[in-house]
């Protein structure tokens, strides 16, 4: 449904590069905010880096304090190298308030098409707003910009596929009947925690009715569980019990809770739904140290490197991995079009309550012990020295 044709795909970008003649290259970055949340650092920090040339397209990111952005970050500046317009890239640490500060320096820089993976997709509302007032098309990144008619463009992995994939995992994976099955989500304000849930629902579900899997650590996902489709407040609802809210911390403290909650029965051979890499390594973890488990099958998504050695070491069970080079390519691509006065290739949309955005969708594979070595080092995305124990 939303495949492209990768060879045209290639031509266009690469006829539009050639003609594409903008000033000087200059790929900067901010450096990184490590004190966080504080929006007028984060604000200090973009001002001083971005200097006071014009630049064509600004790029937003949530935070450098998981690998998942700081891996963007890079495939960014891999794919910008000796490229020949100006760009620039941003963080905003966890906060919408940095996000729309971040939005407006660049501005006030002269960007024409704006790249923004949003922290908040309905807070970044008003970003995308301030963009498009002053004529910036709009290019939301990996999470949709929710509620608002600002946003033009949507370049984003099968996020729904990404859940069903982590289910099916469990799946087939799963021994015999009743067994516990501990649930866990991303970040309610991440409409993309809601397709990952949906997706995960989707397989799980029936395998839940048939009595295969016994909900572990969610009344309000047990009392739903008669539900093959869930409404969003539905989900909202289990969101709001199994949230991590995309952070480790929060993960461990949720994990711990619900395994000192839990009766023998929900011990034993068991199986968990995390939804990304960092929450599943610290779920793994905790799951690791209670003697009363006898074995877990854990989920992941990202392909974080750390996440790549604890499926080679058995500590996590898969991660699903979203190439991000490929993501950068198609916006970087969609940002070339658009400068160029064209109409970038869509193959979708998704609504995100105000607009059907048009949408330029990729597919995610499922890594595990198998394929890790195939498809990561293989494909050239890590290098085989960056981790302990492959052959
Ligand atoms: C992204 C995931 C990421 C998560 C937490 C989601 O929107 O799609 O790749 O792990 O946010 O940052």
């Amino acid at each position: 449904m939303f495949r492209k044709g990768k060879a045209l795909w290639f031509l266009m970008v690469a006829g539009l590069f050639a003609l594409l003649l903008v000033g000087c290259t200059n790929d900067t970055s901010s450096e990184p905010n490590e004190t966080g949340d504080d929006q007028t650092e984060e604000t200090d920090t973009a001002e001083e880096t971005t200097g006071s040339g014009e630049i064509n397209v600004g790029i937003v990111l949530p935070t450098r304090d998981e690998p998942r952005w700081v891996q963007d970050e890079q495939r960014f500046k891999d794919a910008l190298a000796g490229s020949s317009y100006t760009t620039e890239i941003l963080f905003s640490q966890g906060s919408s308030a940095n996000e729309l500060q971040n939005v407006e320096t660049l501005i006030s820089r002269g960007i024409d098409v704006l790249i923004i993976s949003p922290h908040d997709g309905d807070a970044a509302g008003a970003a995308a707003q301030a963009a498009a007032a002053e004529g910036v098309t709009v290019i939301a990144y990996d999470r949709l910009i929710t509620s608002t008619d600002a946003v033009d463009y949507y370049v984003t992995f099968d996020s729904f596929a990404v859940g069903e994939a982590q289910g099916q995992y469990l799946i087939d994976h799963a021994e015999g009947t009743g067994v516990p099955l501990y649930l866990y989500a991303g970040a309610s304000s991440d409409n993309n925690a809601f397709l990952f849930f949906e997706g995960a629902w989707s397989v799980l579900q029936p395998k839940i009715a048939d009595g295969t899997f016994v909900i572990a650590n969610s009344s309000e996902a047990e009392a739903l569980s008669a539900n093959a489709e869930l409404s969003r407040d539905e989900m909202g609802r289990i969101l709001g019990q199994v949230t991590t809210n995309w952070d480790p911390n929060e993960a461990i403290n949720k994990a711990q809770t619900h395994l000192t909650a839990a009766g023998d029965d929900l011990k034993g051979d068991v199986a968990i739904l995390a939804p990304n890499d960092g929450t599943a390594r610290s779920i793994a973890d905790v799951f690791a140290t209670d003697s009363d488990i006898t074995s877990f099958v854990v989920t992941g998504q990202d392909a974080e490197m750390a996440s790549i050695q604890y499926i080679i070491d058995g500590q996590q069970s898969m991660t699903v991995f979203k190439d991000v080079r490929r993501l950068v390519e198609d916006a970087m691509g969609m940002a070339v079009t658009i400068l160029d006065g064209d109409t970038p290739e869509t193959t979708g949309a998704y609504d995100n309550g105000a607009k059907e955005v048009a949408a330029l969708q990729s597919e995610v594979i499922v890594v595990d012990q198998a394929n890790v070595e195939a498809e990561l080092i293989g494909s050239g995305y890590y290098e085989a020295s960056d981790f302990t124990g492959l052959e």
